[in-house]
C-alpha cells in the first residue's frame, strides 16, 4: 500500500509533492522519490531515498528541480528490498518515461524476459520496473496510445501515475484494483492514491473506476477505458481535514484496517493460488523434495501471530498430514526445544521485528531448519534472517490491534498448508480445487459480512458494561475464540479469557454466572454439534450467552440470550468471517466504553525487547 502523487500546474511542483508525499507516509515510509520534468531543460530529474520523506527532503535541499509536471511515491515495499535503486519513480530505458507504482504486477516476471530478450536493461527487483519498459516499447510519439496498450498486458493491481518528457502538458493515471483518485483544482490538477495528499488543495475529486485511466492536463481530466471508449466521471466533494483523511473517512485507523480486509486477503493470494490449488511463493521458492522428507513444522509467534501460528497448525496437519506445532517463542527460546534439519520453521510475525520470535527463528536456524517468515514487512530482521519469506502484502497496520493481518496470516498458513500438502502429494484433487475457490471467495465473503456492521455494533452496545467474558470454540473455532478474547481485551481492558468447548468444564465454566457472559463460536464445522451442548451448558449456568453462527441456524435461536450472523461458507471460511464479526464487536464495546481504540494503553504495536 504505497503512496502516490503526481501534479500538473502552474505552481512549483516538488514543494508540493513532497508536502504531499509527507501527508502520505501512514501508507508506508520504507523509501521515496520523486520525479519532476525540468522546465525548460528537456529533462526528467530523478531523486531517491533509501528512508524517509525526510531523507529526500534533505537530499533536495537547495537543488529542487524547478517544473511544473511530476510525480512522487512514498513506498511500501513488496516486490524488491527497500533500497534506493527499489525506490519509485521508476523509468524506461531512455529516462523520457516515469512512472510511480502502487500494487502488485502479478505477471512482471515473464514481462521481463520478454522485455529484456528484446533490449531493455532493469536496474531494480521491483514488478513496477516492467511498466516503464513495456510503455517505452509500444511508445511511437503518442505516450497515451503507448500506455493503453502497455497496461492491457498487465495482471494483477496497480494504481499508476506517469508522464512522458515528450508530453509536458500531460499527466497520466490508471488503476485496477487498487485506489486513484484525480484532484480537481483551479487551473491545476492532481493524481494521488487517496484524497489525504491533495486536501490541502482542493476538495474535488474524481474518483478513478476499475480498469480506467484519467488523461490529465492542467485544466482538466478525460476519463476513459483501456481501450479508449470515453466514461462519465464522478466527482466527489470531500470535506474531510487531513486526521479524517488518512482514515478514509473512518473513527480509527482500527476500522479503517478492518474494513481492508478484503483487500489484504486478496494481495496475500495475489499471483500464488492457481484454480486447481497449486501455490507457488515467489520469495519462499523450495523443492517439493524438500517438504516430502519434512519431519515437522514448528510455528513460532507472540500475540496475535500465535494465534495464526495456531491456525496454521490445524491447517498443516490436516492438509498436509505433518506434525505441526505452535510454539508461544518466548517460551521456546528458553526450552530445549527438539529441532533437527528435517524441520521447518514457520515464524509467524506481522512487524518481522518481535524480539522473542526473532531469537526463536534463530535457534531454530541454528539447529538446522529450513525457515521461512510469514510477515507483512518486506526486508524486516525476520524476512532477512530466515531462508525465506511469504509477505502479507497488506499494506501497513497502524492501529496497535492487530486486524487486517491477523486474517491475513491465516490464509497465508492456508497458503503454505496447501503448498506442504501440494509438496507431499497429499489431498485429492477435488479438494484442492474446493479449498483454492473457497480461498478466492474470502474476499467477497468478508464484504457482505462486514455489510452486519450496524447488527454487531448493537450487539455490542447490549454487551458493554459487563466486566468479564468467556469467548469458547472448538477446532478453528478455538482459534477465534483465543484471537477475540485478546481483541476484546487489548482494547476495552475487559476481561476476557478464550477456552476450547472441551476444557471449559475442566475450570472456566466455575466462573459463570449471570453476569459472565460466554461468546460461543458455533459456526459450520465437524465439531458444531458439540459446541451447541456446550451452549446448553453455558445457559444452565445462567450466563448470557452470545452465540456467533452461519446464516439459517436454527438450533440457537431461542437457546443462545443473542445471536451473531454470519454468511454461511465452509470450516475455515467461516472461521475468518467470525474473526472479523469479533473485531468489529471489541471494536464497538471499545467505543462505546470511550477507549482510545488506536492506542490502547501499555501496548506496543511491536515490541522489540524481550
Ligand atoms: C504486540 C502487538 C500485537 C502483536 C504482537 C506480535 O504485542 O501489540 O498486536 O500481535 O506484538 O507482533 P508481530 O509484529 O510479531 O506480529
Amino acid at each position: 500500500m504505497c503512496g502516490i502523487i503526481g501534479y500538473l500546474g502552474p505552481r512549483e511542483a516538488t514543494p508540493i509533492l513532497l508536502e504531499a508525499l509527507k501527508r502520505l507516509e501512514y501508507r508506508g515510509y520504507d523509501s521515496a522519490g520523486l520525479a519532476v520534468l525540468e522546465t525548460g531543460q528537456q529533462t526528467t530529474s530523478l531523486t531517491k531515498s533509501e528512508a524517509k520523506v525526510d531523507l529526500l527532503i534533505e537530499k533536495l535541499w537547495g537543488q529542487a528541480p524547478s517544473g511544473h509536471l511530476g510525480i512522487g511515491h512514498t513506498r511500501w515495499a513488496t516486490h524488491g528490498k527497500p533500497t534506493t535503486v527499489n525506490a519509485h519513480p521508476h523509468a524506461d530505458c531512455t529516462g523520457r518515461i516515469t512512472v510511480v507504482h502502487n500494487g502488485i504486477i502479478e505477471n512482471f516476471a515473464e514481462l521481463k524476459a520478454e522485455l529484456s530478450a528484446a533490449g531493455h536493461e532493469f536496474l531494480s527487483d521491483t514488478d513496477t520496473e516492467v511498466v516503464p519498459h513495456l510503455i517505452e516499447q509500444y511508445y511511437r510519439g503518442d505516450f497515451l496510445a503507448a500506455v493503453r496498450q502497455a497496461l492491457q498486458r498487465l495482471r494483477g493491481a496497480y494504481a499508476l501515475a506517469m508522464f512522458c518528457l515528450d508530453d509536458p502538458d500531460l499527466l497520466v493515471g490508471a488503476r485496477l484494483n487498487a485506489p486513484l483518485v484525480v484532484g480537481l483544482g483551479e487551473g491545476e490538477n492532481f493524481i494521488a492514491s487517496d484524497i489525504t495528499a491533495i486536501i490541502p488543495y482542493t476538495k474535488r475529486a474524481l474518483i478513478l473506476g476499475e480498469g480506467e485511466l484519467a488523461a490529465v492536463t492542467a485544466l482538466g481530466a478525460q476519463v476513459s477505458t483501456l481501450d479508449g471508449r470515453p466514461v462519465e466521471a464522478k466527482i466527489v466533494h470531500v470535506d474531510w481535514d487531513v486526521s479524517q483523511a488518512e482514515k478514509g473517512g473512518f473513527a480509527h485507523f482500527m476500522l479503517k484496517e478492518i474494513h481492508e480486509t478484503p483487500d489484504a486477503v486478496a494481495n496475500t493470494l495475489r499471483g500464488r493460488l492457481d484454480e486447481a490449488g497449486n501455490v507457488h511463493f515467489a520469495e519462499f521458492d523450495v523443492p517439493s523434495e524438500r517438504f516430502r522428507t519434512c519431519r515437522q513444522v514448528l510455528l513460532l509467534g507472540m500475540g496475535t501471530s500465535l494465534h495464526a501460528a495456531l491456525a496454521g497448525e490445524q491447517l498443516i496437519e490436516d492438509w498436509a498430514g505433518l506434525p505441526a506445532r505452535a510454539i508461544d517463542a518466548s517460551e521456546f527460546r528458553y526450552r530445549r526445544p527438539t529441532v533437527t534439519e528435517d524441520d521447518l520453521a514457520v515464524v509467524i510475525t506481522q512487524s518481522g521485528e518481535t524480539a522473542d520470535t526473532l531469537v526463536g527463528l534463530n535457534l531454530a536456524r541454528a539447529r538446522g531448519a529450513l525457515s521461512v517468515a510469514v510477515t507483512n514487512v518486506v526486508g524486516s530482521s525476520a524476512a532477512r534472517d530466515a531462508d525465506g519469506a511469504i509477505y502479507l502484502n497488506s499494506g501497513p497496520e497502524i492501529s496497535v490491534a492487530s486486524t487486517k493481518t491477523f486474517i491475513a496470516h491465516v490464509v497465508s498458513q492456508a497458503l503454505l498448508a496447501l503448498r506442504l500438502a501440494g509438496g507431499r502429494g497429499r489431498l485429492p484433487i477435488e479438494r484442492r480445487q474446493e479449498l483454492a475457490s473457497s480461498l478466492r471467495a474470502l474476499p467477497e465473503q468478508i464484504r457482505r459480512l462486514l455489510q452486519s456492521e450496524p447488527d454487531i455494533a448493537r450487539l455490542a452496545h447490549r454487551y458493554a458494561h459487563y466486566r468479564n467474558f468467556m469467548y469458547v470454540g472448538r477446532g478453528l473455532g478455538h482459534v477465534v475464540a483465543l484471537e477475540g478474547a485478546l481483541k476484546l481485551k487489548e482494547i476495552s481492558y475487559i476481561h476476557a479469557e478464550g477456552s476450547s468447548g472441551g476444557e471449559a468444564k475442566h475450570g472456566p465454566i466455575a466462573l459463570l454466572d449471570p453476569l459472565f457472559p460466554v461468546v460461543a463460536i458455533c459456526t459450520e464445522s465437524s465439531t458444531r454439534e458439540k459446541m451447541i451442548s456446550n451452549v446448553h451448558e453455558f445457559v444452565t449456568r445462567d450466563a448470557p450467552v452470545l452465540a456467533v453462527v452461519s446464516e439459517g441456524e436454527a438450533e440457537l435461536q431461542g437457546l443462545a440470550t443473542d445471536v451473531l450472523v454470519i454468511p454461511r461458507a465452509d470450516e475455515l471460511t467461516s472461521a475468518v468471517l467470525a474473526s472479523v464479526a469479533l473485531q468489529v464487536f471489541a471494536y464497538y464495546v471499545a467505543l462505546e466504553l470511550g477507549k482510545d481504540v488506536d492506542h490502547p494503553r501499555n501496548l506496543a504495536k511491536s515490541v522489540t525487547v524481550e
